[in-house]
């Protein structure tokens, strides 16, 4: 018997012809699975891949609806996205609408371990409207946290975490009346695209499910805003400080521009971990049972000392203090009034620590400078040049600008693993990998 590869003409036996067969047809019904995507076979409905997906009970099992978020993209009006990714207010999913809420009071609850036996949740109901963050549970915790909520901001880089596949969080906050918020916004944590970004796809998904909730997310024009907002009071730039805003950012920017009076429960001042060094309140009232929160201080201060990633939330409190000077902005649990901020400089730990690196590698950029100026003659003083660090320290400051944007955040790459792992999943096998 003499079998050949097709593609080589080299003669193969009956085993390997098995296996080039296996081969080929593999490619054949990837080639196939990817052309009916791409030309949207899937969902009209001439497979029923999906059909079997409704039993599936695995946690990472997300039930991936080709037809709602395909029906969405046929009917997208790019002009008027366009149009009102320059609103400076949120817009609603999937219909662009503005958010157009304004509330005389506002109570913008932290998740903070502050709050916990302050019994602070009928102050909290009192206002108008209540402004709460992320996943931060009513439920067991209304006496220090009321049981109100108008609007729930939750970062967007949070938002799958925090829902995708979770029933019992989505019931809790989309649908349970007791529970449930008004509105959610989603805010975008850094510049993304906003369209094709999961979370903006498992909103669209939420807006049809959950009808009693209005879903909202930021524009591109308050993404950029708000970055601007730190750009303007800081001096530098997000991607200079290698920082990801909190989402307690761009609730009280919300909160200034719906709410004439603001009422922030939980939030230290900046100095406060300073002032109370052996203070071990949480940093979330829940999850306490679990044991999964962490001290606030401790967190607070090891994200401020670092330089290249994280959270910067005392820089953050230190720039809520200045602004309670100019609007009505009052905080309880603790009570501290603002104090007298230096208006040029803003003088944080983070800052510091920034402004030093800033000079060192300004020393040594002269100092290379001067090497390079007077070529031979430093020649041999070898200890002048700087170590494994020489080439990031050299640059120029625009061009270091430059590089620090093209740096990879923590959470870009987070959104690499989705395209690597689940884009090409979800489209043929509706399963998300997280
Ligand atoms: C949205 O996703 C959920 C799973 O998270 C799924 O059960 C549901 O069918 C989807 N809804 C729509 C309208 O596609
Ligand atoms: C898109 O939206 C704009 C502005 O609302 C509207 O004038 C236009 O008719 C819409 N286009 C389509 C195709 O719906
Ligand atoms: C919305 O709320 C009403 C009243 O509480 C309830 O009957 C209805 O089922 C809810 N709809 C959804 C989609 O949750
Ligand atoms: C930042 O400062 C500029 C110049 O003063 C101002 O025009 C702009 O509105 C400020 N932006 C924000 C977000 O505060
Ligand atoms: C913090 O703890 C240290 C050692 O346990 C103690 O010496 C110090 O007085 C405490 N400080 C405050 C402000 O309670
Ligand atoms: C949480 O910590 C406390 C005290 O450290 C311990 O008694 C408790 O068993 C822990 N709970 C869990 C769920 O690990
Ligand atoms: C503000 O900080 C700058 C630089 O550190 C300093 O020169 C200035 O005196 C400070 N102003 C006040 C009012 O403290």
């Amino acid at each position: 018997m003499c079998l050949r590869n097709p593609i080589t003409g080299r003669s193969v036996g009956p085993c390997g012809m098995l296996i080039l067969a296996t081969f080929y047809s593999f490619i054949i019904c990837f080639a196939y699975f990817y052309y009916a995507e791409k030309q949207g076979a899937l969902s009209r409905g001439s497979f029923q891949l999906n059909s079997r997906v409704p039993q599936c009970n695995h946690p990472r099992c997300y039930v991936y609806s080709p037809t709602l978020v395909r029906r969405s993209h046929r009917e997208r009006n790019e002009t008027l996205e366009k149009s009102r990714q320059k609103l400076l207010v949120p817009v609603s999913v999937p219909d662009h609408r503005p958010f157009q809420l304004h509330c005389d009071t506002c109570s913008l609850v932290t998740s903070s371990g502050q709050l916990l036996g302050k019994s602070a949740g009928k102050d909290i109901d009192s206002a108008e409207c209540v402004i709460r963050m992320n996943d931060a549970p009513i439920r067991g915790f209304e006496k220090d946290v009321g049981r109100r909520t108008t609007v729930r901001v939750v970062g967007h880089s949070n938002f799958r975490t925090i829902f995708q596949n979770k029933l019992r969080t989505q019931y809790v906050h989309f649908r349970d009346p007791l529970t449930r918020a008004e509105n959610v916004v989603i805010a975008w944590l850094y510049a993304t695209n906003i369209y094709k970004n999961p979370a903006y796809r498992l909103t669209l998904n939420y807006s049809q499910m959950y009808r009693n909730v209005t879903f909202f997310m930021h524009t591109l024009a308050m993404m950029q805003h708000n970055n601007e907002a730190f750009h303007n009071e800081t001096g530098i730039t997000r991607t200079q400080a290698k920082t990801w805003l909190t989402t307690g950012w761009h609730a009280m920017l919300l909160a200034l521009d719906t709410c004439d009076e603001i009422n922030v429960y939980g939030m230290v001042y900046d100095e406060y971990c300073q002032d109370h060094p052996n203070d071990t309140t949480p940093y979330h009232y829940y999850l306490q049972e679990e044991n999964k929160t962490r001290s606030e201080c401790d967190y607070y201060r090891r994200s401020e000392e670092r330089l290249n990633s994280g959270h910067l939330f005392v820089t953050e409190k230190y720039i809520f203090g200045r602004w309670a000077q100019k609007h009505r902005i009052s905080f309880h649990h603790p009570v501290w009034k603002p104090k007298v901020y230096n208006e040029t400089s803003l003088d944080t730990p983070f800052m510091k620590l920034y402004r030093e690196k800033r000079v060192k590698a300004k020393k040594l950029s002269a100092a290379d400078h001067r090497d390079e100026n007077s070529e031979g003659d430093n020649g041999g003083d070898a200890t002048n040049r700087a170590g494994p660090n020489n080439g990031q320290i050299k640059r120029s400051p625009s061009s270091d600008d430059r590089n620090r944007r093209k740096e990879k955040e923590p959470d870009i790459l987070e959104e690499q693993d989705f395209m690597l792992f689940g884009r090409a999943n979800m489209g043929i096998f509706g399963v998300f990998k997280r």
